[in-house]
């Protein structure tokens, strides 16, 4: 037996934004046939898992704000790959949280393909990615995306992973409004008789073809309007983005959190110090490859 196998992993977990958010339609099994592109942002939450000797899963969080039990996606996910391949070996698992909670940006999903990632080294499992992202999707939607991160376009259920090019450098400024929003409440308001579908196949184009301006044109996302016909004040949080001079903004997700783009930093930095007036939760980020 190797004497220095690993007793504790420290994971980083980034969060994600929406370029792109389409519903083609609704499936039979209640889910919504989707087409994303998503990115990383470098806003991330940290996952320490360490051995204990007791056999079980114990979560742990450096926010009073999550549940540390089975209603948790971390806690979800570790049972799942326990079961699966029978670990006797208990673990003690710390969620630093940085990301904000319920906000569209993907950071319980995250957290949860982090504690994948750190089990399946941890317990010297060895499985794929590919194999990491079919347990993943058993807990949420965007667990599987969250698993390889980068950019991707993302389709089916948010099962269907296809890697494509890092999006061009810019930075990100978002504002996480006070509400917090439940996808699926969001999902379920959505008409099909009301939707813009946005632009995803010139989406990825412009990424490919490294198109800062042309990825900037194709911003767009279907649930944006069912979200802001509840909270307006995303409307008023986009508009001021744009006052400030970000070149384009968008709700990520099912909402609430808003983000916008900007190729410059100086710029960035205007459009951040101009929202910190009077937006609590603001954050100023690099894209992330
Ligand atoms: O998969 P997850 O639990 O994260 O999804 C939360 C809710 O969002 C689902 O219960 C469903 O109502 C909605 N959803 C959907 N179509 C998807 C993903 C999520 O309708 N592709």
């Amino acid at each position: 037996m190797n004497r220095w196998k690993k007793m504790e992993v420290n994971v980083k977990a980034p969060a994600k934004i929406n370029l792109s958010l389409d519903a083609l339609y609704k499936r039979e099994d209640g889910y919504h046939e989707l087409e994303m592109v998503m990115t990383t942002i470098d806003l991330s939450d940290r996952i320490r898992i360490r051995k204990i000797d007791e056999d079980k899963i114990v979560l742990k969080a450096s926010t009073g704000m999550l549940p540390l039990d089975k209603r948790n996606h971390v806690y979800q996910a570790a049972k799942l790959l326990k079961n699966q391949f029978q670990i006797t070996q208990g673990v003690e698992i710390f969620i630093e949280k940085n990301i904000p909670i319920s906000a569209g940006l993907a950071g319980g999903s995250t957290d949860a393909a982090a504690t994948l990632r750190g089990l399946n080294e941890l317990w010297d499992l060895a499985l794929s990615l590919e194999e990491l992202a079919e347990i993943g999707a058993q807990v949420g939607s965007d667990v599987p995306y969250c698993i390889y991160g980068g950019t991707a376009f993302v389709t089916g259920r948010g099962e269907c992973i296809k890697q494509i090019a890092d999006i061009p450098q810019c930075w990100v400024v978002l504002v996480k409004p006070r509400a917090g929003v439940s996808t699926a409440s969001v999902f379920g308001a959505l008409s099909f008789n009301k939707i813009e579908h946005p632009d995803t196949s010139g989406m990825i184009q412009a990424i490919e073809a490294q198109s800062y301006a042309g990825m900037v044109s194709c911003l767009g996302n279907v649930l944006e309007q069912v979200t802001i016909a509840r909270h307006p004040d995303i409307d008023r949080i986009k508009l001021k983005m744009m006052q400030f001079g970000a070149d384009a903004a968008l709700m990520s997700g099912s909402g609430p959190t808003v983000f916008c783009l900007c190729e410059k930093y100086s710029r960035a930095q205007r459009v951040y110090n101009g929202l910190k007036g009077f937006c609590d939760e603001v954050y100023l980020v690099r894209s992330l490859k």
